[in-house]
């Protein structure tokens, strides 16, 4: 394979599809679902991946990967902690989900935010044959669009945002909120994860820069002052299904299952909960609920046990360091309060685990706690359930996540209210085996029919309907600003 031909299918995301976090020094897949996605298309077309290979200060030349053509963006310490730490996971992070933790605005991350920014758009113009089309994704890369449309006007570009994209009086405490939006509009397709975020957007672009939006269309004034077109859509992303169902079916992970529920004392019920350590994911609300039932005597411990795992991620972020120190706090007051010899209220565990173990833990789990403040998807609810072949458990789910949207049949929740989120655990844990049967029946049936594939499908189709009208009407997808009638939602 050449690594150096331009290709026609390109995906820009912050983060490689690899990694090199190993002890031999090697790249290895990262886990999770969009790799898993794209990979297969990006094989097939011999498409291209731009990304950061993960560590500050290593210049990587382009290589391939399974099929893959990997064109590495470096990123120096200082923007790693400017850009990465800085703008993207202490400015836009906190802002979009609804500032749970406040957001801190320095016109030096700025600065380098679009600096990085700079860099993805030129190594996406040069990788990009003619006409080709680009992928970007993501909240660290919402310049590049726009960008990337003035490098290359000749190529398609789609944008998917994969977490919430705030109500209009939250964006709009941001100090470059009309930088951002031209930047995202520079994409012939922007799309979210819910329609409320898709809403959001256009509703921002209407009352900051006064464009006309209607069903999701918005008319995007051009440089020769012409019009073009841009669509913002949700795509609710989602899970390789099938992929779980498999592994769930293996004898060897159900074996693993039985272990760990055995290694926990073989308790009445097993609660779950994964996340990664970040505080929109409402760990800390989960755990107050929690403590409360067993300290009025609602649970004991001998019955029931708590395994949380908090996966690490941005350590360096100092609301991540806090947020830690809460939880680890926590954790060992309830342990400390409610453990006996042979029995832990909590088994907390601070690592991420490889896919096999995850679908044992969630094949171990009577109720899966998914109790997040705010999130984009929550791609662990569609998890569990695409890993529950034997049609049992509970899922309880928190309404401020986009999966809610989509998997009514959960227990829903809201977790800022301490008092229903301790009825639903009860529930979750008294419910009958027929009603576990019915729902867990409603929501497979959900999350099979709507995995990954059809996600990036439908998305990719939206995106090639741009390309043909483009082709079609001869032009470069603009037209002239006379004669549109006002379409003003
Ligand atoms: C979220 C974001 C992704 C990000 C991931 C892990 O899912 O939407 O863009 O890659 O978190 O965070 P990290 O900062 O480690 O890339």
């Amino acid at each position: 394979m050449d690594t150096t031909a331009q290709a026609d299918f390109v995906v820009v995301s912050n983060r490689l599809p690899v990694d090199r976090s190993g002890d031999d020094d090697g790249w290895r897949r990262s886990p999770g679902g969009l790799v898993a996605a794209l990979e297969p298309m990006i094989q097939s077309t011999g498409g291209a991946w731009v990304g950061w290979p993960g560590q500050p200060d290593i210049e990587v030349e382009p290589f391939e990967f399974d099929g893959m053509r990997l064109a590495p963006v470096a990123l120096s310490t200082d923007d790693v902690e400017l850009f990465y730490e800085g703008f993207s996971n202490d400015t836009i992070w906190p802002l979009y989900h609804d500032v749970i933790s406040p957001p801190a605005y320095h016109r030096e991350w700025w600065d380098a935010y679009v600096r990085v920014n700079e860099r993805f758009a030129r190594a996406a113009a040069s990788v990009a044959a003619p006409d080709a089309t680009v992928w970007v994704h993501d909240y660290q890369l919402q310049l590049v669009p726009r960008l990337l449309r003035e490098l290359r006007p000749d190529v398609v570009i789609g944008y998917f945002h994969h977490i919430p994209f705030p109500a209009y009086g939250i964006y709009a405490q941001l100090p470059w909120r009309t930088q951002v939006l031209e930047g995202l509009l520079g994409a012939d397709v922007i799309g979210f994860q819910r329609v409320a975020d898709a809403g959001n957007f256009a509703r921002a672009v209407r009352r900051r820069l006064g464009f006309e939006t209607k069903a999701g269309s918005i008319r995007v004034p051009t440089a020769d002052g012409g019009v073009r077109t841009a669509i913002a859509k949700a795509y609710p992303i989602s899970i390789d299904a099938a992929a779980y169902d498999e592994l769930a079916r293996r004898p060897e992970v159900q074996a693993r299952a039985r272990e760990i529920r055995e290694s926990l004392g073989d308790p009445k019920t097993v609660l779950f909960g994964v996340d990664r350590l970040d505080y929109t994911k409402g760990i800390g609300h989960r755990l107050k609920a929690y403590g409360e039932l067993l300290r009025e005597h609602r649970l004991d411990v001998e019955d029931v046990t708590l395994v949380q795992v908090a996966s690490p991620s941005r350590e360096r972020v100092a609301a991540y360091m806090q947020l830690r120190d809460e939880i680890e706090l926590t954790v060992g007051r309830i342990n400390g309060d409610h453990d006996t010899v042979g029995h832990t209220a909590i088994r907390y565990l601070h690592h991420a685990y490889p896919r096999e173990e995850m679908v044992a833990l969630y094949l171990a789990a009577d109720v899966m706690l998914v109790t997040a403040l705010r999130d984009g998807m929550n791609l662990v609810a569609k998890e569990y359930v695409a890993s529950r072949v034997d049609g049992l458990g509970v899922l309880v789910l928190s309404e401020f996540t986009g999966a809610a949207d989509e998997l009514t049949q959960a227990v829903l929740v809201n977790p800022h209210d301490i008092d229903g989120l301790k009825d639903a655990i009860v529930t979750a844990i008294d419910m009958p085996v027929a009603e576990q049967r019915r729902r867990m029946r409603a929501l497979r049936r959900r999350v099979r029919d709507h995995d990954v594939a059809d996600w990036s499908r439908s998305f990719l189709h939206d995106l090639t309907a741009v390309r043909e009208a483009r082709d079609s009407d001869g032009t470069d997808g603009t037209e002239d600003a006379e004669g549109t009638e006002d379409t003003r939602a």
